[in-house]
C-alpha cells in the first residue's frame, strides 16, 4: 500500500466559498451610504421579491435560519411537556431551538437518500408530539407528501427545515411556495431557509421564514423584533411615529439592509447558481458511477435536487482506509472535504440530557461512519472539479482491497 499521499494541486481548494459579485458589493455600499444599516427598505424589497421567487404568501427575512425555525416554534406556541420530532442527520440548531423553548426534542432516524424515514417520525409519535422539523438535506425535498398526510392524520404541525434547500422543488413546486398544498392538500405552515456563508445564496449570516397562514405570520414577525407593534423603519420614516407597544416578549431576530442587500443579488443570482451545481453534480455523478467503492447520492425523479451538497458515501468494506483517513488524503491532494453531519443524538449534550446512546438510532450512525461532503459550489471552475474526481479515483485506486 502507498503510504505518501500525492499533491495534486498547487492552491488548496475550500470545501466552499460563497460567489460574491460587484452588484452585491454595490448594494452594501449603498446601503451603508443610505444610512439604514438595520431593518430598512432593502429588507422590505428582499421580503417582496423572495415572496415572488417562491410564490409564498408571506416572507419574513431573519437574522439567520436557526432564528427563523426558533420563532416558528414559538409562534406556534411549542413549549415545556411538549415534544418535537427531529431527524437525527442535521446541524444541531434543528434541535436546539427545540430545547430553548423547554420542549423535548425526538430524534429519529434516515435513510439511504439522507432524510427522515417517515415511519420513524410514526413511530415516535406520543400525546405530547406537537411538530415535527423534516430537513430537506443536502437540497433535496424529503417525502413531503407523506408526512404531511401523517400530519394531518395526527394534527401536528410541521416547520420545514428547508436551510439547504432554496431552489429545490418537490413534484415541481417550490420548497416553501403556496403551490406545495397541490400535492400535500394544505400549505407548509413555516418553511425556514438559510443564507449562511455557504449556502446556495447567502447574506453573510440570514434567514428566511415563509408561511401562507396570516395569523402566523403576524406572530412570528412580531416574535423576530421585540414583540413590537412598529418596526423602527415604520417609527422612524416621515410616515412613521415614536409610538409602539410591546405586545409578546419578543427575539432579536431581525435581518439588516446590509444583509438584504447582498441577498437582493444573490437571489436573482441563484437560478444560475443552482444551474452550475447540478451540472457539476452530473459530472460528479458520471465520473463516480462505475466506481464501486463509494456511493452517489440517491436522488428521485419528482424532485429536483439543488445539491447545496454533494456527499458520496464510501464502501468502506471495499477500502483500506476510513473515513477519516479519507478526508486526510484529500486534504493531502489540496482538496478540502467536510461531513454533513454528526448525528445530534451522539453529541455529549443530548446524551447527557435525553440519554441518547450509540446504537439507539443505527441508520444515521452507519451512514456517518462512510459520508463525505465534496466541494460543490459556482465559484468552483470544471478543472477544479476534474481536480476532485482525480483526487477521489486516485485514492480508491491505491487504497482498494
Ligand atoms: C440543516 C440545517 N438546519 C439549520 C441550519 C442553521 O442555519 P443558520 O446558520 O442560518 O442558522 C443549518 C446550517 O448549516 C443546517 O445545515
Amino acid at each position: 500500500m502507498e503510504t505518501v499521499e500525492p499533491k495534486d494541486r498547487k492552491n488548496f481548494l475550500p470545501f466552499a466559498l460563497p460567489s460574491i459579485g460587484e452588484a452585491e458589493i454595490a448594494e452594501v455600499v449603498d446601503a451603508l451610504r443610505s444610512g439604514w444599516v438595520t431593518t430598512g427598505p432593502k429588507v422590505k424589497r428582499f421580503e417582496a421579491d423572495f415572496a415572488e421567487y417562491l410564490d409564498a404568501q408571506h416572507t419574513i427575512a431573519v437574522s439567520s435560519c436557526t432564528a427563523g425555525l426558533h420563532i416558528a416554534l414559538a409562534a406556534l406556541g411549542i413549549g415545556p411537556t411538549d415534544e418535537v420530532i427531529v431527524p437525527t442527520l442535521t446541524f444541531c440548531s434543528t434541535a436546539n431551538v427545540v430545547v430553548h423553548l423547554g420542549a423535548r426534542p425526538i430524534l429519529v432516524d434516515v435513510q439511504e437518500d439522507f432524510n427522515v424515514v417517515t415511519k420513524a417520525i410514526e413511530a415516535a409519535i406520543t400525546p405530547r408530539t406537537k411538530a415535527l422539523i423534516p430537513i430537506h438535506y443536502g437540497g433535496q425535498a424529503c417525502d413531503l407528501q407523506e408526512i404531511y398526510e401523517m400530519a394531518a392524520h395526527y394534527n401536528l404541525a410541521v416547520v420545514e427545515d428547508a436551510a439547504h434547500a432554496v431552489g429545490a422543488t418537490y413534484q415541481g413546486h417550490k420548497i416553501g411556495s403556496n403551490t406545495l398544498q397541490d400535492v400535500t392538500r394544505k400549505p407548509p405552515t413555516v418553511t425556514a431557509f438559510s443564507f449562511y456563508a455557504t449556502k446556495n445564496m447567502t447574506t453573510g449570516e440570514g434567514g428566511l421564514i415563509s408561511t401562507a397562514d396570516d395569523d402566523l405570520a403576524e406572530h412570528m414577525r412580531l416574535l423576530a423584533l421585540h414583540g413590537m407593534s412598529r418596526d423602527a423603519w415604520k417609527r422612524y420614516t416621515d410616515a412613521g411615529s415614536w409610538y409602539y407597544e410591546v405586545v409578546l416578549a419578543g427575539y432579536k431576530n431581525n435581518m439588516t439592509d446590509i444583509q438584504a442587500a447582498l441577498g437582493i443579488h444573490q437571489l436573482r443570482r441563484l437560478p444560475g447558481f443552482i444551474q452550475t451545481r447540478q451540472a457539476y453534480a452530473r459530472l460528479y455523478d458520471q465520473a463516480f458511477a462505475a466506481l464501486a467503492e463509494i456511493e452517489t447520492p440517491v436522488t428521485h425523479p419528482d424532485r429536483s435536487h439543488s445539491y447545496h451538497l454533494y456527499v458520496i458515501r464510501l464502501n468502506l468494506e471495499r477500502l483500506t482506509l476510513d473515513r477519516a483517513q479519507f478526508i486526510e488524503a484529500l486534504k493531502t491532494r489540496g482538496i478540502g472535504s467536510s461531513v454533513h453531519f454528526i448525528p445530534v443524538h451522539l453529541q455529549p449534550f443530548y446524551r447527557r440530557h435525553f440519554g441518547y446512546r450509540r446504537g439507539d438510532l443505527p441508520q444515521a450512525e452507519g451512514l456517518y461512519e462512510r459520508i463525505i461532503s465534496l466541494p460543490l459550489y459556482p465559484r468552483m471552475t470544471e478543472a477544479d472539479v476534474q481536480d476532485v474526481i482525480t483526487a477521489v479515483t486516485d485514492i480508491i485506486a491505491r487504497h482498494r482491497k
